[in-house]
């Protein structure tokens, strides 16, 4: 083979992952496939000779720019790790969902994004089990499609039981899919559950809503089960209050706790550290006994934090508003450099090894051992 017929095709000594030594990196969309009626399916590419590298379960936040805005979106990727030359995102359209909607009405294939690298701690890597129960409702299928894609493609003969429901039949998200898994794959068992007809389509199926009675009969051995839950926070209490019930082992039991898109748009800015007016002036170091002062570099500001708050719980209390969604320790939205001192950070997969590494923290999480120091 001459060097001229091996043009544009790399080594595989050359293929990196894609985002691991960068904070936001490139991709294009190389593809975009309408799942149902309000459901998109987004495909991205690298741009160089990269490969996707991520646990199934996880998410990846994009920065777009909508309508003049700098906005940051995380969606959970539904894609499997197994094939990672391609990595998708699904995404249901919904009203007043200014990214969601944007990216079903502008982005096509060729079009270029800027997105930070894989994260998040809700996948079934941390939790291997011989036996899965895999619930969602809605768009909370996509981290529980991936994590059985993976399966799938691994060849595991691991248990799967797969509930999902939807509203109606036209709403499931993967239907052919799902239907299609238990014939090609026997140790993956799938239920969906409508809780009513669409219009000209009667659903034979699961009907209503998962109650303890359906969970009892689809999962009889649920207590041999590792759970994992997605979906809307009405469909995750009631699992949990089910489970409650049915005396499940709750250290078994695992939820992605939050809808990125339902959060409050201000929280998403891409923006420097803003202070609101002129609220909670700075307070004076000491000012308040049995407090750490927190000292923000870029700002000059300085607030109080008690050593068992978490810092962007302080910042919020002294009047300032630094870039936040979760809350949780998941997004890293709030991720800054600490310059001086000692937290005690209890993340959720928000950050990476090598960013802590590189002494980077996520307040909203953190808890300071001292006076400390943040580059916000
Ligand atoms: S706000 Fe999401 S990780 Fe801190």
């Amino acid at each position: 083979m001459t060097v001229t017929e091996t043009q544009g095709v790399p080594h595989p000594g050359e293929i990196t992952a894609w985002g691991d030594d960068v904070d936001v990196a490139e991709l294009v969309c190389g593809g975009v496939r309408e799942i149902t009626h309000d459901v998109k399916t987004f495909w991205f590419e690298p741009v160089g000779p990269q490969v996707f590298h991520f646990d199934p379960g996880q998410f990846i936040t994009l920065h777009l720019d909508v309508d003049g805005q700098r906005l940051q979106r995380s969606y959970t990727i539904s894609s499997p790790p197994t094939r990672p030359h391609r990595l998708a995102i699904t995404v249901k359209r919904k009203p007043g969902g200014l990214v969601s909607n944007w990216l079903h009405d502008h982005l096509s294939v060729g079009d270029r994004v800027s997105a930070a690298p894989p994260l998040g701690a809700f996948s079934m890597v941390h939790h291997p089990a011989r036996k899965y129960l895999f619930l969602s409702a809605g768009s909370g299928i996509t981290p529980l499609i991936s994590m059985t894609r993976t399966l799938v493609d691994l060849g595991s003969d691991v248990d799967v039981v797969f509930v999902h429901s939807a509203h109606s039949p036209a709403d499931i998200i993967f239907r052919p899919e799902l239907l299609g898994l238990p014939t090609q794959f026997p140790t993956v068992n799938v239920v969906q559950v409508c809780s009513q007809d669409s219009p000209g389509q009667e659903w034979w199926g699961w009907k209503g809503r998962l109650t303890r009675e359906a969970l009892r009969e689809i999962a009889p051995d649920l207590h041999d089960r590792e759970v994992f839950v997605c979906g809307p926070d009405g469909y995750m209490a009631t699992v949990r209050e089910i489970l409650g019930e049915l005396e499940f082992d709750l250290a078994h039991h695992h939820e992605e706790t939050f809808t990125f898109e339902a959060l409050p748009q201000a929280a998403f800015a891409d923006t420097d550290p803003v202070d609101v007016g002129s609220i909670g002036a700075d307070v004076p170091a000491g000012a308040d006994a049995g407090t750490f002062t927190i000292s923000m570099a870029k700002s000059g500001r300085t607030f109080p934090c008690a050593p068992d708050e978490f810092i962007l719980d302080a910042a919020f209390r002294a009047g300032m508003s630094p870039p936040s969604s979760c809350s949780q320790g998941m997004c890293g939205t709030c991720k800054t450099v600490l310059l001086t001192g000692e937290v005690d950070m209890q993340h959720n997969g928000g950050i990476r090894p090598r960013e802590i590494a590189a002494g980077k923290v996520l307040i909203c999480c953190s808890r300071p051992l001292g006076d400390v120091a943040i580059d916000a």
